[in-house]
């Protein structure tokens, strides 16, 4: 599917736009638009070192910055599923590794991304782990809706989310966009990948303007590795009604040490990922 296909002009996407709090919120989105990406991402472990990524902003708290965007995709059915950048085989300080590594609107897509907090160790991390991407609900959903809708390892689909323009949850605004939780490439494997995935209209309007999110996002759906940045918690989007004391009823929020995220602003990050092991 070419980036075009992902919001045709017919989508008529552009009637969701919302006032005053879609205004705000694309301020933060549209703002990503200028940086210039640097596809020079070093490696000098097993797939691990300065990395450059896309990721939800971290808007307070003491984590050290935003948590990473999982490129999507929806398939020809309507099912949710993350995009794994293409497997290589490199030479890296003399020894042959694989890497997963892709261009992808612009940018640098690796699957170094994700390798912080002990994920790097995980099954569904190593390049070559074979499975079909998709988004699947876990097995504690945190939220009503999902624990009607869905069972432990049911696919996501576009249908589940028809009603983003309206959903709320009674924490925080109504309407701002359809969380889920889930799991992601970890059928089979030891170690559960949370992701969260949230479909809302500030994400439908930032892509138009957008490379990165033309490319990674799709019909309003984005989705994140939903480990914290700080120690690793997995972190809630209208999760908890604490969120309120932080100020943030509207965004992510972390329980452990109250580190907040905002979903509808990406924006990238440098950090130093990690190594597999061997
Ligand atoms: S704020 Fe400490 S683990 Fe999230």
């Amino acid at each position: 599917m070419s980036e075009d296909d992902k919001y045709p002009e017919e989508s008529g996407r552009r009637r969701f736009v919302k006032g005053v709090v879609g205004g705000a919120a694309l301020a933060g989105v549209g703002a990503t638009g200028s940086v210039v990406v640097n596809s020079a991402t070093t490696s000098p472990g097993k797939g691990g070192g300065a990395t450059q990524a896309w990721a939800i902003e971290n808007t307070g708290g003491p984590a050290p910055r935003g948590m990473p965007q999982i490129p999507l995709e929806i398939d020809s059915e309507g099912y949710i599923r993350g995009i794994w950048p293409s497997v290589e085989t490199v030479t890296q300080g003399g020894r042959q590794i694989q890497v997963a590594e892709m261009d992808l609107g612009g940018s640098t897509y690796s699957s170094e991304w994700f390798q912080y907090c002990g994920v790097e160790g995980y099954q569904g991390i190593q390049p070559s782990y074979e499975s079909d991407n998709y988004f699947r609900s876990g097995s504690s959903p945190a939220y009503t809706w999902q624990q009607n809708a869905k069972s432990q390892g049911d696919r996501f689909h576009v249908d589940d989310f028809s009603n983003y323009e309206e959903w709320g949850n009674g924490i925080g605004q109504a309407g701002l966009g359809k969380p889920a939780t889930g799991t992601w490439r970890s059928q089979d494997a030891s170690d559960v990948i949370p992701i969260q995935v949230v479909r809302s209209t500030q994400v439908e309007e930032a892509a138009q303007d957008d490379e990165w999110l033309q490319a990674s996002t799709q019909e309003g759906f984005i989705a994140w590795l939903n480990k914290c940045t700080h120690f690793c918690c997995v972190p809630g989007y209208k999760q908890t009604e604490s969120a309120a004391k932080f100020d943030a009823s509207n965004e992510v929020y972390c329980q452990c040490h109250q580190s907040t995220y905002d979903p509808y602003s990406v924006v990238q990050t440098l950090f130093t990922a990690r190594p597999r092991p061997d």
